[in-house]
């Protein structure tokens, strides 16, 4: 059930280092790439479907050709917050086969013509970034990367403080350009982001990671993984009450309950699966009888309800007490929302201090009405969809498990 594009490597010993990685692989797309013109590269990409993996899936070749069609300075900067609960796939690549993502860096660099690129590193990850870090040093030496490389391209490492809102793509570029990380208003039509004012390409780490597969093997290599809309393959996270946490990749479409078992290992302790949160903890939890009829991709766990998000999926087994399983989630928005909202600062804060009625089992029908009218509220009224993806994690509760919390009424 493993199909391995990107995590290919990881189990070879040291292949974070450039002697093991180039024995491996590495940099071999660089060939290729420098026989098309950064258009056709592009047009690879597009072909291939390949769509983001920070959460959004938003089609990859459509963005890079928005940063692309601007002349002059340009800027790729590399989405490697990873704040969200349940999610760490990331982390895999930066540590285990961080020359894979530097290729992938100076291929995307090319397509778009940029020069300089930033990663964007979560602040708890100091002991990957360290390791991300010797990865681009040796790329320097060996002019892989920098001024002397075929393809000019300088990385910049830069580590987050610790805030789940600064992996939002603009609360990101404010951080990095020195702000307080708060998302900015939407463009009314479709454009890069921009760093200091200059056009900017950001993707997350798991996206670029893909690209060197397919400059390599062609866009229909990749298309031969997934499904029709959801093409190739991706880093599954799984966490929870399985036998075998971890990482493991797999090709979009996979059934997740088939996922659940095989790979990690199926429900701990021989208990009953109760739910899962399918893609990170922003996405609607799903009880257990639609795990079994659920994929692991985009349209179809849109159908039922939820989201693909980031794929990390978060299994709950029958002892968990869904009131407690809400309140710890919401403890966690209403400490990350970065509060330029009122619907997403207050909104959070009140979700969060009603749920200690129903775990202190002193909440009134009044106060139920209170979590729905709360969580309708914060739904499409905010400048990021921080607010209306907490407020699915409240309805999706209330859909599936609103007899747990009426049995915490007086
Ligand atoms: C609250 C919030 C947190 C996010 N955190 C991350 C993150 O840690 N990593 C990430 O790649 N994308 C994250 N995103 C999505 C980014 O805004 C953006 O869509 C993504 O980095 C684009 O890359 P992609 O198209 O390759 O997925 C987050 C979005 C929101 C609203
Ligand atoms: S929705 Fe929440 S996190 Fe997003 S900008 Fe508004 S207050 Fe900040």
């Amino acid at each position: 059930m493993q199909t391995k594009i990107v995590s290919k490597n990881f189990e070879i010993p040291h292949a974070n280092s450039l002697e093991v990685a180039l024995k491996n692989g590495r940099y071999t797309s660089l060939e290729k790439l420098f026989t098309y013109q950064p258009q056709e590269v592009i047009d690879i990409i597009k072909t291939s479907n390949l769509r983001g993996k920070g959460g959004g899936g938003a089609p990859a070749g459509a963005k890079w050709q928005l940063a692309s069609d601007f002349e002059g300075k340009k800027y790729l900067v590399v989405n490697a917050d990873e704040s969200e609960p349940g999610t760490f796939k990331d982390r895999q690549i930066i540590s285990k086969d961080p020359h894979l993502l530097i290729e992938g860096i100076i291929c995307t660099c090319y397509a778009i013509g940029a020069n300089s690129s930033y990663i964007y590193v979560r602040g708890e990850y100091e002991e990957f970034s360290d390791i991300l870090q010797i990865a681009i040093d040796e790329a320097y030496a060996k002019n892989i990367l920098g001024d002397e490389a075929k393809y000019p391209v300088e990385i910049t490492i830069h580590r987050g403080a610790g805030a789940y809102i600064c992996g939002e793509k603009s609360a990101l570029l404010e951080s990095l350009e020195g702000n307080r990380g708060h998302p900015r208003l939407k463009p009314k039509s479709p454009e890069p982001e921009f760093y200091f004012g200059e056009p900017t390409l950001v993707n997350n780490v798991e996206t670029i990671a893909s690209v060197p597969f397919i400059i390599e093997n062609g866009a229909e290599a990749y298309t031969a993984y997934g499904t029709d809309c959801s093409s190739g393959t991706l880093l599954f996270a799984i966490s929870g009450h399985v036998e075998k946490a971890g990482v493991y990749e797999a090709e979009f479409g996979v059934g997740m309950w088939d996922y659940i078992q095989k790979l990690g290992g199926g429900v701990k302790n021989g208990k009953k699966l109760k739910a899962v949160i399918p893609g990170g903890a922003s996405t609607p939890i799903l009880p257990a009888h639609l795990v079994m009829e659920a994929k692991l991709d985009y349209e179809n766990l849109k159908s039922l309800g939820s989201a693909l998000g980031t794929g990390g999926m978060i299994v709950l087994d029958e002892d968990v007490s869904m009131v407690k399983a809400l309140k710890n989630l919401l403890r966690f928005y209403h400490h990350e929302s970065c509060g330029q909202c009122t619907p997403c600062r207050e909104g959070t804060s009140w979700v969060d201090k009603t749920l200690d009625k129903f775990i202190n089992k002193t909440a009134t029908l009044q106060d139920l009405e209170v979590l729905k009218s709360v969580s309708k509220s914060m739904n499409g009224q905010t400048i990021c969809v921080f607010a209306p993806a907490a407020s699915g994690v409240i309805d999706g509760f209330l859909k599936h498990f609103e007899s747990e919390f009426l049995e915490c009424i007086v």
